[in-house]
């Protein structure tokens, strides 16, 4: 039997619930423009807590709750960065609706002392945006085996971080009347298992896995009225995909910008998903779904690991994407 023969073939794809041609960009017209009152959680005069909020996905989202009329209540390990969002948000909602904390997410104390803080000042939480990330040290990704201070400091980073932030605020989310919200980012390549950052992958595994968890404990509460989402951005131009830092000053045409994420990512919480997966400019959501069903075929089909990579099932992966999105059209 030759190798990948054994694959069923591609499974239907469910309708795609995102038409194409819909822009998510705040002065669109286009699309809806956000309404300050048409969601209980993301609502005028309620509390978001961001963290890595000083550049990239985590700013913008600022700015788009700012112009909610949100609270904000920021953190980030970069102090010029979380600043400079500070700044940017305190001119659309006024600097007294606006906290700034540098702190280190990894860091269990200061998370704990920053939770302290928005409580005290404000008494709530609407939003949790659980978002501050790193994908590399200093560059570096690392190998399974080499490299071990890439996998501390990504795994510290993504995985103690989110848990230190979930960990702290939930307990007194779930102590509030009004409802909220928990949105952790995670990734495509914590789906997908990508070769060339092992590291990463394994932290936004391993978010997705925590975020699952929790929405399952959330909906058992006996009266649930926090949710948690799962983020999942495509392609976004930031500082964390290199192309900010290494001086390449335009958005690739494939990417999306950090507000286009955060605005699809609004409207999906608003329709209640659990997992956002956002499209970019070169992935469609059709494409995506293909890519994670190859990617679980590989255990109910007896493929080796990350087979779409492997050289034996190359062609058969391919005619499988081929056929899916044939399908479609
Ligand atoms: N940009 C993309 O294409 C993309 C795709 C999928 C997922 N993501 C995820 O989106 C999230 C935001 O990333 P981004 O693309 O905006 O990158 P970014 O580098 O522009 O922003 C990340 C922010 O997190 C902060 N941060 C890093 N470590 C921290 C720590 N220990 N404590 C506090 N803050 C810390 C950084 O200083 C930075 O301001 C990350 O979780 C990332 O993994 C991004």
């Amino acid at each position: 039997m030759p190798l990948g023969s054994r694959s069923r073939g591609t499974s239907p794809l469910r309708t795609n619930p995102y038409p194409l041609g819909v822009t998510y960009k705040l002065d669109d017209s286009a699309h809806p423009p956000l309404d300050k009152a048409a969601h209980p959680v993301l609502h005028e005069g309620r509390v978001a807590v961001i963290t890595g909020a000083g550049s990239g996905i985590g700013r913008a989202a600022a700015k788009v709750l700012a112009n909610l009329g949100m609270k904000l209540a920021l953190a980030d390990v970069d102090q010029e960065g979380l600043e400079q969002t500070a700044n940017e948000v305190s001119s659309i909602i006024g600097a007294s609706n606006v906290l700034a904390f540098p702190i280190d997410v990894a860091n269990f104390d200061e998370v704990v002392k920053f939770k302290e803080k928005v409580f005290e000042a404000w008494d709530e939480v609407a939003v949790l945006m659980n978002n501050a990330g790193v994908a590399t040290l200093d560059g570096k990704r690392g190998t399974s085996w080499e490299n071990r201070d890439v996998w501390t400091e990504v795994l510290n980073t993504n995985v103690v971080g989110v848990l230190n932030v979930q960990h702290t605020f939930v307990q007194s989310m779930l102590h509030q009347e009004n409802p909220s919200v928990v949105v952790n980012t995670g990734s495509k390549q914590g789906i997908t298992n990508p070769p060339g950052n092992p590291a990463y992958n394994a932290s936004k595994a391993a978010v997705k896995s925590i975020t699952e968890s929790l929405g399952h404990e959330l909906r058992s509460q006996p009266d649930p009225h926090v949710t948690a989402h799962l983020f999942i951005p495509g392609w976004t131009y930031t500082g964390l995909t290199g192309h900010l830092t290494a001086g390449i000053g335009d958005k690739p045409d494939g990417a999306w910008s950090a507000e286009e994420s955060v605005l699809f990512m609004i409207d999906r919480v608003r329709a209640g998903d659990f997992y956002i997966l956002v499209p970019d400019n070169e992935t469609r959501r059709e494409v995506d779904e293909l890519r994670i069903m190859w990617g679980a075929a590989d255990i109910t089909e007896g493929r080796p690991a990350l087979s779409r990579w492997h050289p034996s099932y190359k062609a058969a992966f391919d005619e499988y994407m081929k056929e899916g999105l044939a399908q479609l059209d």
